[in-house]
């Protein structure tokens, strides 16, 4: 339960009988308690119909008639409960009072919420502690939303301000691909044109006699802001997707796909035909938000139990659809980003069988409350709170839990045959997805008993892309093995693979793993007859292109997602005797 006198973020409505802090033990209590409870929710007009009437904080939940009357059975004799209820279009009421099973004369009141959204809003900062700007208020989350003492509870606060989610107003990649510099700041030269007659103003490729420090948003378009903020930085973007630049936002702009921001989110706006956000609308542009109106608050949640308070329940909030404005992206007419669309069209998307968006990235089960005790936390079934972690492409556990790796070596004759086969069976979109920087690159070494490398007779190879150096500083390109990527091409200046795609681009390939997908390939390497031969494969997860890494002076390893070593025996195999693993 809240105190009232403090925490006038979820504030109790008035409505409620007024009874703000404690639980009032209803008097009603019949002699021969059968165990269940009955009653009516209404509003101020009358009897509310297939309103959600929950014992708070349980699965024992039932609908209300359309008189407004419920009844709920199963009780425990004698044990009180508290009853919450919820219907679209009104917070969450009840809450507030015990009933003892028998009672039958329960009257739960509904107050709407604003069914418009307020422009003029003023964001709730996340943060309490003093230094950030919008802290100070009695609304920001971390005041209950985190665990002082713990911060390995698992409470929202706690595991949100590490996620890409709040970083992404500071996340040095994107910040210097949108302003053209490296993490020094310096700067790449502005894009230089020639003029064709045929089409009018083409760019060049960068001046190879200059430093450069890779592409930028702002070296092409000096004069505009781009769409970058309507994902990138959403609260600073709600009312001005194309006019906010990322590197200008303060305040709870600058928590970037922040708290508050997530949970005024009221429901999407998605193209029936496709089931896609419109190309024309990224981020913030396809969402529908209920920012409260002067003197209320409005969180929407997964829970219709959360009261009182003025906290309502969305069923969006617990489906894949909720992520697709911003984990879908069209630049131009190329699909840039599509987590989503992947999702969309994969077996995933099963309402019965498939899986969503939070199913993977944010799992239940992690802890048992989600806000402090000390502040209105309530003990809850684990399996109903979700984390708030998103783990994603730094997530080295994640990523080991992607897909599956099996390798065969086989010597024959003279020939020693390593088929590999990736599956992709535990993600549900393309791997890697969304960000085209993104790629595996799979390494097949073979060497003798002593060391050396065999010669690759037969088999694909890392593409140069994968970097022309010492394979011991990450430079593959050339080694026997391949990479999985969506490589984009733009237009006029034929540069790929591009992160460029705030200019036009083409998709040059795409061979990532579909969910479900299984890739197979296979080296062949020469082999004297005798001696030992040890095989290792290794699946790399590498965040950005090793040049454009190189360029902007971006600092992240490859994360190694599966590893198979095979020894073959060292004793003369006569007729291309079969040896596996
Ligand atoms: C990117 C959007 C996003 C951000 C940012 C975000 N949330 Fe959530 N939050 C969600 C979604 C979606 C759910 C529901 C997940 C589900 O039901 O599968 C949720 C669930 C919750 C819940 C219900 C209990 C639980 O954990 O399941 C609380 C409370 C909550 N969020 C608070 C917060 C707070 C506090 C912050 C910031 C510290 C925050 N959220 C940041 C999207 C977000
Ligand atoms: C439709 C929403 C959307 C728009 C618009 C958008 N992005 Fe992104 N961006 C994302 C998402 C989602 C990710 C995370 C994808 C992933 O991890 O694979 C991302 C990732 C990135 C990354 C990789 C960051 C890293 O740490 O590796 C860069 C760089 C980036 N975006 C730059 C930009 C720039 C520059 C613009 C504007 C020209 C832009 N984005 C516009 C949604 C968007
Ligand atoms: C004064 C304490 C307090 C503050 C500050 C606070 N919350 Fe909460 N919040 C709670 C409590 C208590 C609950 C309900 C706990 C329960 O029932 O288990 C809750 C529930 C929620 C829910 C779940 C709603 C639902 O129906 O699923 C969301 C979402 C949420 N808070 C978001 C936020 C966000 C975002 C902020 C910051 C902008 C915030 N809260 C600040 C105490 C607080
Ligand atoms: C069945 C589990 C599962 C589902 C469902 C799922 N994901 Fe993932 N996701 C993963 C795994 C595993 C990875 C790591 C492999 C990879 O990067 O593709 C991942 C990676 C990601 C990444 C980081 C991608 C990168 O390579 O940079 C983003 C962003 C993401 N998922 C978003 C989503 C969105 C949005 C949805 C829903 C539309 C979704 N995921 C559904 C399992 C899942
Ligand atoms: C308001 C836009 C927005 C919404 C809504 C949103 N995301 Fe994201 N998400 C982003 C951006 C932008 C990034 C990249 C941040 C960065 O790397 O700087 C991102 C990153 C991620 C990552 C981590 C990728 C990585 O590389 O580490 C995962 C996983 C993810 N999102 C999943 C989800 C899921 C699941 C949902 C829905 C419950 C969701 N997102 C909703 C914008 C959003």
């Amino acid at each position: 339960m809240y105190d009232a006198n403090t925490h006038s973020v979820h504030s109790i409505r008035l409505a409620l009988a007024g009874a703000c802090a404690g639980l009032v033990l209803a008097v009603l209590v019949q002699s021969a308690p059968s165990a269940s409870v009955s009653g009516l929710v209404r509003d101020a007009n009358g009897p509310v119909a297939s309103a959600t009437v929950r014992v708070k904080a349980t699965a024992n939940a039932t609908t209300t008639d359309a008189d407004g009357r419920f009844a709920l059975a199963d009780l425990e004799p004698n044990k009180p409960v508290v009853l919450t209820a919820w219907a679209e279009g009104y917070y969450i009421g009840g809450g507030q009072t015990e009933y003892l099973p028998g009672a039958s004369d329960v009257d739960i009141m509904l107050s709407a919420h604003n069914d418009q959204d307020n422009a003029n809003y003023a964001w709730l900062s996340a943060f309490a502690s003093a230094g950030y700007p919008g802290s100070g208020e009695d609304g920001n989350c971390e005041h209950c939303h985190a665990d002082p003492n713990d911060a390995q509870v698992s409470l929202p606060f706690d595991e949100w301000r590490g996620d890409a989610h709040a970083l992404s107003a500071e996340n040095p990649r994107f910040l210097t691909m949108y302003t053209g510099t490296d993490t020094a700041g310096s700067q790449s030269s502005p894009t230089q044109y020639f003029q064709t007659r045929d089409y009018g103003r083409i760019p060049l490729r960068p001046d190879p006699n200059e430093s450069y420090f890779g592409p930028g948003y702002k070296l092409d378009f000096p004069e505009t802001a781009g769409n970058c903020a309507a994902c990138h930085t959403p609260a600073a973007a709600i009312d001005a997707a194309y006019e906010t630049d990322p590197t200008t936002v303060t305040g709870v702009g600058a928590e970037g796909a922040a708290c508050d921001f997530c949970h005024k989110v009221w429901d999407v706006r998605l193209d029936p035909a496709s089931g896609l956000p419109y190309p024309n609308m990224p981020g913030v542009l396809s969402f529908e938000f209920r920012r409260p109106p002067e003197g209320h608050q409005f969180f929407a949640g997964p829970l219709d139990d959360v009261a009182p308070g003025e906290d309502t329940y969305s069923p969006i909030q617990r489906q894949s659809q909720y992520c697709a404005p911003c984990h879908f992206g069209v630049f131009w007419d190329t699909v840039v980003y599509n987590s989503f669309g992947e999702w969309l069209h994969s077996p995933y998307s099963d309402p019965q069988t498939g899986r969503s968006c939070q199913d993977c990235h944010m799992p239940s089960g992690r802890t048992d409350h989600f806000a402090r005790f000390d502040k209105g936390g309530v003990l809850r079934d684990p399996t109903t709170i979700f984390s708030h972690r998103m783990p994603g492409a730094a997530d080295e556990q994640l990523l080991q839990n992607a897909v599956s790796m099996d390798v065969k070596a086989v010597r024959e004759g003279e020939r020693l045959a390593v088929t590999v086969t990736i599956t992709n069976d535990q993600t549900g979109h393309h791997v890697p997805t969304d960000s085209p920087l993104r790629h595996l690159i799979l390494l097949v070494a073979a060497t003798d008993g002593r060391g050396r490398r065999l010669k690759q007779l037969d088999g694909p190879v890392v593409p140069e892309w994968g970097g022309v150096g010492d394979p011991n500083q990450g430079f593959y390109a050339g080694l026997p093995g391949k990479a999985f990527a969506k490589v984009l091409e733009e237009h006029w200046t034929e540069l790929s693979p591009s992160g460029a795609y705030w200019n036009p681009t083409r998709v040059l390939s795409d061979n990532r793993l579909a969910a479900f997908e299984v890739d197979t390939s296979s080296c062949v390497f020469a082999q004297t007859t005798e001696g030992e031969a040890i095989v290792d494969v290794t699946l790399l997860f590498r965040r950005a292109f090793i040049k454009l890494m190189a360029q902007k002076s971006w600092q992240s390893p490859d994360i190694v997602m599966e590893h198979e070593r095979i020894t073959i025996g060292g004793s003369p195999v006569p007729n291309a005797g079969l040896q596996e693993r």
